[in-house]
């Protein structure tokens, strides 16, 4: 089943766009929000996670609708959030944190529910942390804690605004193999900045620029985007998108190539500046095959 069918969702701050007529589906498995600073990710998330209502367009959610009560309460039910600023009561324990949210899901069952948190708390390698007081953790730890307010009561659909900030790299590859085996079964939503959370983990990525879907697809052919525009020289080359010489002394270029470039594997990152970079190549380039993607930027560029 669908988890989640967005179509023209919109959403204005004042007179500020946010989010501009975007369309979504969602099924099992993890999918990634790329997109710049203010691109409307965190808008997004946050009305999938019904904290918003979008001003036009429409929501189902698990064939939901939160834009009822009913269905909002409905959608809460399946429903397991991580918002990029968790507000925390700083004197809760974590384990208190985590069985107060598990209280809201309505996990009555006193017991029940305290294997539950215990499980969550593991599950996010809190386990000798339980009796901390908020305050008293590290922010790397305070992420982790948030992490499992979102994943106790085991929920169908789970959201997660930026949920890799802060963590140190061996916490990372906990969270890949823990939200990895969470999308076998279940249906994930992560933004983030790191294009490697989304090369390793992500089978769908999304990428929205100024409030619109620019790029939906496989990781792959993000970085396919870029394929014939990454190549590297042994000295500087202006022109190009982003340029920086790399740690074996080359430099690396991403742009319009010039004849007879030394062309390399595009990254998903070269794939995603390709779309959504406003540097001196975009808009100007001389069109080296990137199709309708690289017309969307050039057409959007500010
Ligand atoms: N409460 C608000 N009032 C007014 N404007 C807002 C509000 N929240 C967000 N915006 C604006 O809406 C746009 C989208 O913001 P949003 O937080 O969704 O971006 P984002 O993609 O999550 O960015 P980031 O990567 O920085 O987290 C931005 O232009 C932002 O300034
Ligand atoms: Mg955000």
């Amino acid at each position: 089943m669908t988890a989640v069918e967005a179509d023209g969702l919109t959403l204005r701050y004042g007179r500020a766009i946010a989010l501009d007529d975007v369309s979504l589906r969602l099924r099992t498995g993890v999918t990634g929000l790329l997109g710049p600073n203010g691109a409307g990710k965190t808008t997004l998330l946050r009305i999938i996670a019904t904290a918003l209502s979008a001003d036009g367009g429409t929501l189902r959610v698990f064939g939901h609708d939160p834009s009822t009560p009913p269905g909002r309460l409905a959608v809460r039910r399946l429903l397991g959030y991580l918002p990029q600023d968790p507000g925390f009561h700083p004197s809760f324990t974590a384990f208190e944190f985590v069985d107060y949210v598990a209280i809201l899901k309505e996990l009555t069952h006193r017991t029940a529910r305290h294997t539950e948190v215990a499980r969550v708390l593991s599950a996010v390698g809190l386990d000798d942390r339980r009796r901390s007081r908020i305050r008293t953790l590290s922010g790397g730890m305070r992420q982790r804690l948030a992490l499992a307010a979102a994943l106790v009561g085991d929920p169908d659909l789970v959201i997660l605004d930026e949920p890799t900030v802060g963590l140190d790299p061996e916490q990372r590859l906990r969270f890949r193999e823990l939200i990895a085996d969470l999308g076998e079964r279940k249906t994930v939503l992560l933004s983030t900045h790191q294009t490697e959370d989304v090369m390793s983990l992500c089978q769908e990525v999304v990428v929205l620029d100024r409030g619109r879907v620019r790029f939906e697809g496989t990781p792959a052919e993000l970085a396919g985007l870029a394929s014939g525009r990454v190549w590297t020289s042994a000295a500087r080359q202006a022109g190009a998108l982003a340029s920086w010489r790399t740690g074996t002394g080359l430099h690396r270029h991403v742009g319009d190539p010039p004849p007879g470039a030394a062309l390399v594997e595009p990254s998903i990152e070269d794939g995603y500046l390709t779309l959504v970079g406003t540097g001196t190549g975009t808009g100007t380039g001389t069109g080296t095959g990137t199709g309708t993607e690289a017309s969307a930027v050039a057409g959007g560029a500010r």
